[in-house]
């Protein structure tokens, strides 16, 4: 019986009834594919293209750009599987309700619970590099702050613990002492949490209005770095291209997958939009198409315009114009970093209370998080909770841990939305009124699948003799490399046999297994943290969600 109700599902059409229910006094329908499409841009162009795209290249050298296309491709075959869940459920909860239609309600759970970190932890990061580019813009408007106002305590303790001298350290020397505590804290990180907050509360349109602002100014911006920067690359710096070999492009995984997420909020906003089943889909897919072309154009251009040796830094746009001697650009491309970040903070705040309402409209959270404010015609309180999930930790977290968390958050919610889509019954032929949605062409993988597998096993094993052998030996230096590895492997060709019978769908699957291997980028440390993280979600489901589900009641 436990077992059985752990799966419980919820219809499709329950799904989208949740959504109706609350037609008239719900959520403004005021969002077109533009603003879908400018809403995914919001959410992906920030701290991944200012900042971590400066360690990939220097990581990966010019060929980087190969690591943003297999990225881009990973992510292509998701955002069609989001899509497909979003033209048959076209409800906020995102990836949580797409699983609690096909998986059931566990999964759905769980997912939500990792959405978490997607959503909230990673507008902790972003918060944190926000306030770094600001920080910058005061300096360079002769406004300094305290060292002891832009840190984070944690930070500032590790390096007076390791005597490390620099800002962590003289912020804590400097900083006042109330009751014993050094007090330090990273000012503006809070400040643009609360202010971004209010937005979110006050209301859908007044936030699309602002992100969409947001989203030209950046492209615009991007554009001005593109067409400055052309004028000094030097195709000698394309040269070595891969000066670390594919293995040095592969390091740099986590920074270039954490520029892609966001196209997934798209689908968080579905019960705001004019006709989701046609537009969420499109809105994704054009924002990563168009996200795509930008990252490689700046990874030519940055790689172009210095040694890939210049860019391991935080602000590498910033750079490449101070080692050219361009200083207005530093300007430039410092109101762009925040301005970036600004639109991303926005469109995560908006989707974790989304997910949230989804949850408790289920059951599975108290009634409070579903309620709409009455005059804004938002979900007020979930609101005011994301700004305290955000805000609290930026008084004691530090930015490296909590990238980590988002990232593995973000692909675990990735592989379970490809892997529904696989559970979902196929669809028909197109009825009458169907000719605008959104179809996942379904390509038959019984054949494809086998194929790829023996082609793949075989390959590696003729350019990497030794690859196999070493994922059987396991050694406590290597485990951390190759136990992900291995069971990668094991997946794959679990995946690859089960089409040969099952008739899997080629998108989904190789969805499902390009994010697969992207989490083999994670460390085994990452993976601990996140199990204590899964295993608190599950104390919390079992002592109220398992209990008060509308699923529970039938
Ligand atoms: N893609 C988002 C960024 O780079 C998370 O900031």
């Amino acid at each position: 019986m436990l077992f059985k109700n752990l799966f419980r599902k919820k219809s499709a059409t329950a799904a989208i009834g949740d959504g109706e229910d609350i037609h008239g006094h719900g959520l403004h329908k005021v969002l077109t594919v533009r603003d879908l499409t400018f809403f995914g841009i919001a959410a992906i162009i920030g701290g991944g293209t200012f900042s971590a795209i400066g360690n990939a290249c220097f990581h990966g050298g010019p060929a980087v750009i190969l690591l943003y296309i297999i990225c881009a491709v990973a992510c292509g075959f998701t955002a069609m599987c989001y899509a497909e869940f979003a033209s048959r459920v076209p409800v906020s909860g995102s990836a949580y309700t797409y699983a609690y239609v096909s998986f059931g309600e566990l999964f759905a759970w769980i997912i939500g619970w990792a959405l978490l970190m997607e959503y909230s932890i990673g507008n902790i990061y972003i918060a944190f590099s926000w306030s770094g580019y600001f920080t910058n813009l005061l300096e360079l408007g002769g406004l300094h702050l305290p060292q002891w106002l832009t840190i984070n305590y944690s930070e500032a303790h590790t390096a007076f613990l390791g005597n490390v001298q620099g800002e962590g350290f003289s912020a804590w020397t400097n900083s006042p002492i109330i009751g014993g505590l050094h007090i330090i804290f990273d000012l503006p990180a809070v400040i643009i949490n609360a202010l971004i907050t209010v937005l979110v509360y006050v209301g859908t349109k007044e936030s699309r209005n602002f992100s969409n602002i947001m989203v030209v100014i950046k492209l615009l911006i991007i554009a001005l770095v593109v067409l400055v920067g052309v004028f000094y690359v030097d195709i000698n710096n394309w040269h070595p291209f891969m000066p670390h070999g594919f293995g040095g492009v592969m390091g740099a995984v986590s920074g270039v997958f954490f520029a892609y997420i966001g196209f997934d909020a798209v689908s968080t906003l579905a019960e705001e939009s004019k006709n989701p089943q046609r537009d969420l889909p499109r809105g994704m897919i054009y924002s990563l198409i168009i996200c795509t072309i930008v990252f490689i154009v700046l990874c030519l251009i940055l790689t172009g315009m210095a040694s890939y040796q210049d860019l391991g830094v935080s602000d590498p746009l910033a750079v490449i114009f101070k080692l050219k001697g361009v200083k207005w650009m530093l300007f430039i491309v410092s109101i762009g970093a925040v301005v970036a970040m600004t639109s991303v903070l926005l469109v995560f705040q908006m989707g974790q209370p989304r997910i949230w309402m989804s949850m408790s409209r289920d059951g599975l959270l108290p009634k409070r998080f579903a309620s709409i404010h009455p005059k804004y015609k938002t979900p007020g309180f979930s609101t005011i909770i994301t700004g305290l999930v955000v805000g609290i930790p930026i008084f004691f977290t530090n930015e490296n841990f909590v990238l980590d968390f988002t990232s593995i958050g973000t692909l675990f919610a990735f592989v379970l939305v490809c892997g529904g889509v696989l559970m979902l019954p196929r669809r028909e032929a197109k009825v009458a009124g169907e000719e605008k949605r959104f179809r996942l062409p379904y390509i038959n993988g019984k054949f494809i699948m086998p194929i790829l597998f023996t082609a793949t096993v075989v390959s590696v094993q003729l350019g990497l003799p030794d690859f196999f052998r070493g994922l059987i030996h396991i050694t406590s230096e290597n485990a951390s490399s190759t136990i992900p590895m291995l069971i990668f492997f094991f997946v794959y060709g679990v995946v690859s046999i089960l089409s040969i019978f099952k008739n899997f769908s080629l998108i989904p699957v190789l969805g499902l297994l390009s994010c697969c291997y992207l989490l083999t980028g994670m460390t085994l440390n990452n993976w601990a943290w996140f199990s204590s993280w899964l295993a608190i979600g599950l104390i919390v489901y079992f002592s109220y969600g398992y209990r008060k589900s509308k699923l529970a009641k039938k």
